[in-house]
């Protein structure tokens, strides 16, 4: 059996949006109303009330972390003015997860900003960095004894949205419906699209917009480690891309603009947090689409359990051995036996590269809880099922078997 780390994290992940629900002053409540196709978060699964039961679930099944995010639009409303009861409330869910003996990774910023933010020009506004500085001054008063805190979440994911945005509003991407894994899936109208056409993809991302967001985590990491002991980093989208033939030399490129740029950043970091869902191959024309196959996951993209294995790999090479935490893993699934052969497979690869000697320092599985996908509800990643009328949670046969792996610290049978 693999030999982990001792305090080796075995988790489940979640970001506010997508669980907590009615998150008025943020951008993404503001924009769900306008885009076309997309579902409301509305109450989404009405964490912000009911965390103590959803960390309790996690608890007893027999994990030992929980990565949550705390949300920006809540904290700091308006320009200025932060709300207090919201730190406490965020400083609630930090003890509960301690108590239960969960330990705590915090994201500060996963995806959604406040609307007057993104009102001022979001990431690339003129005061952006401030502002952003400021936030985190705040945040950090609450954080004083978390041991991980994740700076921004999918840097890489958010430039491609960002440029993404940019294109839509110039009337670019009429197909387009909303970021989802690795933005690559397929438009819905294009998923039985043949094999040898390509449906539209997003545009990759700007590494203008990059090279901002690496300032603001920059600037974050300082504020973190000035007021607190944690460990910080930031949390990359790993697209494990691989060449295919007459595609090596497109690969390079286009990795380094979705990938490296952003790996090459958390250089002096604590913690690099991969996040790996499936693979994609790479020809002299650039990405090749997932092909449509029965096997696709429910947000398209194709089942490939290995690409975590790759990640891991790619990611230590290309930060020059950053510890790593796998901070997101899992698959849109309604069926819950393939989400655990997926988990057992992937995290077959994963023992395989700490076996080789990279330093892993945890496996947070995505998701907690079936929740609001950017715009969908039908992609359900949840360890947990969730009644969305009632609120009610159904802990799935996964989550049984993701804490029995858990406690044993490895595979059943190996
Ligand atoms: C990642 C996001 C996360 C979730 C998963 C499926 O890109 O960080 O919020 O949507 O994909």
């Amino acid at each position: 059996m693999t030999r982990l780390r001792p305090g080796f994290l075995w988790g489940a992940a979640t970001a506010p949006h997508q669980i907590e629900g009615n998150n008025v002053s943020s951008d993404w409540w503001a924009r769900e109303g306008l885009m076309p196709g997309m579902e409301r978060s509305g109450d989404a699964v009405d964490s912000y009330h009911r965390y103590p039961e959803d960390m309790r679930l996690l608890a007893e099944a027999g994990l030992n972390s929980y990565r949550f995010g705390i949300e920006w639009a809540r904290i700091e409303p308006v320009p200025g003015h932060v709300s207090r009861a919201e730190l406490a409330h965020y400083r609630r869910m930090i003890d509960t997860a301690l108590q239960l003996g969960l330990t705590p990774v915090v994201t500060l910023n996963h995806f959604t900003l406040p609307r007057w933010f993104a009102e001022e020009g979001g990431w690339l506004g003129e005061q952006a960095l401030d502002r952003f500085a400021s936030y985190v001054e705040a945040a950090a008063t609450i954080l004083g004894d978390v041991p991980w805190v994740a700076t921004l979440n999918e840097p890489n994911m958010l430039a491609m949205m960002i440029t993404a945005m940019r294109a839509f509003r110039a009337g670019q991407m009429a197909g387009w419906q909303s970021p989802t894994v690795e933005g690559e899936a397929a438009p819905r109208e294009d998923a039985a699209a043949e094999e040898t056409r390509r449906p539209p993809v997003l545009p990759p991302p700007d590494p203008e917009i990059g090279r901002r967001l690496a300032e603001a985590h920059a600037v974050a990491r300082e504020i973190v480690r000035q007021h607190t002991d944690a460990g910080v980093g930031w949390t990359v989208a790993n697209g494990a891309y691989h060449a295919l033939p007459g595609g090596e030399q497109k690969l390079e490129e286009l990795r380094y603009v979705r990938e490296d740029l952003y790996l090459e950043a958390a250089r002096g970091d604590d913690f690099i947090g991969v996040q790996s869902y499936s693979s994609q191959g790479v020809d002299a024309d650039g990405l090749v689409p997932h092909p449509p196959h029965p096997d696709n996951t429910l947000v398209g993209t194709a089942y490939r359990p290995d690409a975590l294995e790759t990640a891991v790999r790619h990611t230590w090479e290309v930060t020059g051995g950053v510890p790593v935490i796998v901070t997101e893993n899992g698959i849109a699934t309604a069926d819950d036996e393939r989400r655990i052969a997926y988990t057992g497979e992937a995290l077959r690869g994963l023992f395989t590269a700490i076996d080789d000697g990279i330093d892993v320092r945890g496996y947070l599985h995505w998701s907690a809880l079936d929740n609001y996908e950017w715009g969908h509800w039908e992609p359900t990643f949840g360890l947990i099922a969730v009644d969305r009328e009632t609120f009610e949670r159904k802990p799935k046969p996964s989550l049984g078997w993701l804490g029995d792996v858990a406690r044993r610290g490895g595979l059943p049978g190996a």
